[in-house]
């Protein structure tokens, strides 16, 4: 049985590492992110896991056992001013649950790793789903050398935390996996409308990031009459509007330009350069949605006589669970009473990666409100004991 008690304590103690209140933020491949690994490390080193690290900052804590292993785990890391929940609860259920299969004396056929995956969101260097893209050998070319704002390199930030700075040598046989588990919150409303308390995930939508340049002309603000400029600015809030459009018209998409800068930046200065970033999401015919933003930018540029670059960070497909796992985890909610429906993913999630890797995957959501990404988001302590539960009968299917 799964210790409530004991889960909302370490729920609390986790969040107080670089929390304030209820905001979080632990970045990716920071060293808060690596107190974080090492509290979770110590509580399941406790218990007798064998624990390590590897190249690309991801913990695992393994209990022996014959054959494939079964991993189970999410994400420690948040974004700036984030939750307690996201990622964190993953990781967290995923300890609870192993704690309490050792509390009933389970005994493991097959070994179970808990994984907490390093830089998922991405929030400092851009790439989301680092660790996990790193493990199944699904990173993008050169991304090592991607900086931060300050200037850091992955590499550096992985040598700063005592790794050799080569994420791609954390690269595992998917072969060696027998199953991949995920708890999230739903970061939705759909369980909160409809009064469930727990969610089976079918299916992960497919998502586009990058970073776009435009490069117009700085000029006098006084002096340059309105037919004589190339405004970066000007250029890219169209691109910002087409985006819009362009996701509103089409089936389960959206699209998002969350980040912008502008240089020179000053109130009398024609802007000279525009960056801005591009969140593409779509359940469906996810290069449809790519294709048309990036035409979208192509007529906007050579309309207005600017230029642009694309520096694309990610494109990771729409992304089907496995209905085996499905089908387990169904049997799961359903023995801690919970008539689970099953539901697409908005949100990216560490699990993509396995399952584009032919590693058999599936996912369960808890109940949260608040939204997510932000200091509101919140799963119950009893919504969280009852992810746990269903994520332990999972587990005792799998590995036992
Ligand atoms: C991760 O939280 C994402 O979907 O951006
Ligand atoms: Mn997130
Ligand atoms: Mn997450």
């Amino acid at each position: 049985m799964i210790d409530s008690g004991r889960l909302t304590r370490r729920t609390a103690e986790l969040s107080r590492i670089a929390g304030q209140g209820t905001a979080v933020t632990r970045l990716g491949l920071s060293s808060d992110e690596q107190s974080a690994r090492d509290l979770v490390g110590a509580w399941l080193g406790a218990r007798g896991a064998a624990v390590r690290r590897d190249a690309a900052a991801n913990l695992f804590a393994r209990f022996q056992g014959n054959g494939p292993a079964i991993l189970v785990g999410s994400h420690l890391d948040s974004v700036p001013e984030g939750g307690r929940f996201d990622g964190a609860l993953g990781v967290l259920c995923a300890v609870e649950a192993v704690e309490a299969l050792l509390d009933a004396g389970t005994r493991l056929r097959h070994p179970i790793e808990v994984v907490a995956w390093a830089d998922e969101e991405g929030a400092r260097f851009g790439v989301g789903l680092f660790g996990s893209a790193a493990a199944f050998g699904r990173l993008p070319s050169g991304v090592s050398e991607r900086r931060d704002r300050d200037g850091v390199t992955i590499a550096d930030a992985l040598r700063a935390l005592g790794e050799a700075g080569d994420p791609g040598r954390a690269r595992r046989d998917p072969k060696d996996l027998g199953a991949y588990l995920e708890l999230h919150i739903e970061q939705g409303p759909r369980l909160e409308s409809a009064g469930v308390a727990l969610a089976v995930v079918s299916g992960i939508v497919g998502i586009y990031h990058a970073r776009v340049t435009i490069r117009g002309r700085a000029d006098h603000a006084g002096a340059t009459v309105m037919t004589a400029r190339a405004d970066a600015l000007a250029a890219a809030a169209e691109v910002v509007l087409a985006v819009e459009r362009i996701a509103r018209a089409r089936p389960d998409s959206v699209g998002t330009v969350g980040e912008i800068a502008v240089r020179p930046g000053a109130k009398n200065v024609v802007p000279g350069e525009c960056v801005f970033s591009l969140d593409l999401r779509a359940a469906r015919d996810h290069d449809g949605l790519v294709d048309e933003v990036l035409a979208a930018v192509a007529r906007v540029v050579s309309a207005r006589g600017v230029d642009a670059s694309i520096d694309e960070l990610a494109r990771v497909p729409a992304t089907s669970l496995d209905p085996k796992i499905r089908a387990v985890l169904k049997r799961a909610t359903s023995s801690v009473g919970v008539d689970a429906p099953e539901l697409v993913s908005g949100a990216g999630h560490d699990a993509q990666n396995p399952a584009l890797s032919g590693v058999p995957t599936g996912m369960i959501f808890v109940r949260s409100t608040g939204g997510s990404h932000t200091p509101r988001e919140f799963a119950s302590p009893d919504d969280a004991a009852l992810g746990a539960q269903a994520l332990a009968n999972a587990l005792r299917e799998l590995a036992t």
